[in-house]
Order: C-alpha cells, then sequence, then structure tokens
C-alpha cells in the first residue's frame, strides 16, 4: 500500500501529538460562576449540582480568592435575593445584593476580572426576567430599569457587565446608559445568543426559583440557527464587545458559524444541566469525569468559543496545573 496518505505518522508519540494540535485548553479561558445567597450563614449545597453551593455573603471574599489562587481569572456573579418585588428593584440599590457582590469580590481580588449576571429574574417575586405586563415581560420597561441596573454595577466597580435577559435593543440602552454615566470604559459581553433550553433546570434550583413559567417569547426557539446568528450579529452591531452561545453542547454548530461571521471573541456557556449530566453520569460510575469534561471544553475551542463559563473551572484549572506538573 504505497497510495494512501498515512494520518498515524503524526500520531505515533505524545511529543508529535502534541505538536500538531489544533486547539488548546487554558485557564485563561475560563470564567467561573459564582451564587451567593441572602440571608445564610453557611454554604448551601445544590442538590441537581454536587460540587457546587450557594456561599453566603460572608464567604463570598474567601470564593473569589481561593479563584485567583487556582488561576482563575474571571468570575460571574449571580445572587440570590431575599428582596424580590414585581421589577427586581434591589439590582439598582447601591445597597442591594447586586453592588454588594460586586465591590466585596473587587475588594477581594483587585486583579480578578468581575462579571456581573444583569437580569432581573433572580430579584422579581415571579421569577421573569423583567417587568411584566399582560403575562408577558415588556421589552422596554424592562431596558429602562437595565439601564439603572448596569449602572449601579459600573459604580459597585465591576469589570464588565454580562445580561443575560434577551431583550431587543439591550446592547445600545446599556451601552448609551454607561457611556452617559461616564463608564465608557466598561465592556459589555452579552448573551448574545441565548436559547429557551431545557438544559437550565438545575441553574432554577441553584437560584431557588419559584419560576414555572417559560421564558419562550424572550429567550430563542432551539430549533433556529439563521436567527441565533441573526441575534449575535444585531448584538455586535449595537457595541458588544464580546458575544456568546449558550448553552453549548447542543449548539456547536451556532458557535461555528457566529465564529465565522464575527470577529469579537466568543464565550460559551457550559450550563447547569450540562455540567449536572456529566456528574450524575461520573457518579454513576459509566464515564471519567475528567476525560469527558476536558473533551468537552476542547471541543467548544474546536468550535471556535474563546473563553468557556463553566461550573467546572476550578476541577479544570487544578486539572491542568497538574498536566504541566507531570
Ligand atoms: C438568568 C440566567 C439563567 C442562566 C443564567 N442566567 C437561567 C434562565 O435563563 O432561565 C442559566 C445558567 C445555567 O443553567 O447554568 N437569565
Amino acid at each position: 500500500m504505497t497510495d494512501v496518505y498515512r494520518f498515524r505518522r503524526r500520531r505515533k508519540s505524545a511529543a508529535m501529538r502534541d505538536l500538531v494540535r489544533e486547539n488548546h485548553l487554558s485557564c485563561d479561558d475560563l470564567i467561573l460562576p459564582i451564587f451567593v445567597q441572602e440571608g445564610i450563614s453557611e454554604p448551601v449545597t445544590i442538590d441537581s449540582m454536587p460540587g457546587v453551593v450557594r456561599y453566603p455573603e460572608s464567604q463570598l471574599a474567601q470564593a473569589v480568592q481561593s479563584a485567583w489562587q487556582l488561576g482563575i481569572k474571571a468570575v460571574l456573579l449571580f445572587g440570590v435575593s431575599e428582596h424580590k418585588d414585581d421589577t427586581g428593584s434591589d439590582t439598582w440599590s447601591d445597597q442591594g445584593l447586586l453592588a454588594r457582590m460586586i465591590k466585596t469580590a473587587k475588594q477581594a481580588a483587585p486583579d480578578m476580572l468581575i462579571i456581573s449576571d444583569n437580569c432581573f429574574c433572580e430579584y422579581t417575586s415571579h421569577g421573569h426576567c423583567g417587568v411584566v405586563c399582560d403575562h408577558d415581560v415588556d421589552n422596554d420597561q424592562t431596558l429602562a430599569n437595565l439601564q439603572k441596573q448596569v449602572v449601579n454595577c459600573a459604580r459597585a466597580g465591576v469589570d464588565m457587565i454580562a445580561p443575560s435577559g434577551m431583550m431587543d435593543g439591550m446592547i445600545a440602552a446599556i451601552r448609551e446608559a454607561l457611556d452617559t454615566a461616564g463608564f465608557t470604559h466598561i465592556p459589555v459581553m452579552s448573551y448574545s445568543t441565548k436559547f429557551a433550553s431545557a438544559f437550565y433546570g438545575p441553574f432554577r434550583d441553584a437560584v431557588d426559583s419559584t419560576f414555572k413559567g417559560s421564558r419562550n417569547t424572550y429567550q430563542m426557539d432551539p430549533a433556529n440557527g439563521r436567527e441565533a446568528l441573526a441575534e449575535s450579529l444585531e448584538d455586535e452591531a449595537q457595541g458588544a464587545d464580546l458575544l456568546m452561545v449558550k448553552p453549548g453542547v447542543a449548539y456547536l454548530d451556532v458557535i461555528k458559524d457566529i465564529r465565522d461571521h464575527s470577529s469579537l471573541p466568543l464565550a460559551v456557556y457550559h450550563v447547569s444541566g450540562e455540567y449536572a449530566m456529566i456528574k450524575a453520569a461520573a457518579q454513576a460510575g459509566v464515564i471519567d469525569e475528567k476525560a469527558i469534561v476536558l473533551e468537552t471544553m476542547t471541543a467548544f475551542k474546536r468550535a471556535g468559543a474563546n473563553l468557556i463559563i463553566t461550573y467546572y473551572a476550578r476541577d479544570i484549572a487544578q486539572w491542568l496545573q497538574s498536566q504541566v506538573a507531570s
């Protein structure tokens, strides 16, 4: 056999495979989500997400510092509020949970990139991502509140704003509010293509959401690929600095499509359900957890994602360190 191309020539040794590997996962790629709950004094475990906890505010500083020590350079803050109302007004109070979390995290690790998840669902009594009118979320009233929220976050010292509510025009509204308030330097990472996904199930546990409805009138239909690209390109046109696809594994085609049509950095959110599925399979002893996680993350990079938001960030940071050491 002489006329066949032998791909195996490049797979013969570990050193050769390392040399020709196309994609690499690094600690620099990772963003760790952190949940903080008001009114608790000890961490609360989340049954569907083993290894993930809701921290009391008093332990946020330590959680951020320990992530920094592992080499994680960015955290995404989620608050579980005790002060819920119709509009989520706690989010634009300078004494509110969102502002307090940002200040605490920033003070604990000044060089860490502190990112706020900017939405209302953890702060509204009904659990929707904005102001409800006639049984639906009112886009423009929600935008006006979102403008107050992001300025509040900027004043508290946030490094990057990450709006996740899938309101139309949210990036333009945020940019205008930040710029007017003198925060022209604060970047916006849009949850630009966010699907109405069953993979968020365990997150609803995590934030203790009483929400039983659907977000189908604002989050995207999982069936739509062309619209998925249009959503992200629209946010780019409105001034987004980073784009995002969420969830991850079921949407690799969307990641690739956006990567091919935009030059912006692209994040992928490996969501709660994706985490929970790997954990459950690992605990059942049917998969190799570390290998599956690293393969999944590398697949995100191959598809074109540049950064990864994942509850596995701490584990990955540790695994990557031990690879260097061995
Ligand atoms: C809030 C928000 C959600 C997630 C992040 N921000 C839930 C939702 O939209 O229902 C999901 C995160 C995850 O599942 O890990 N808008």
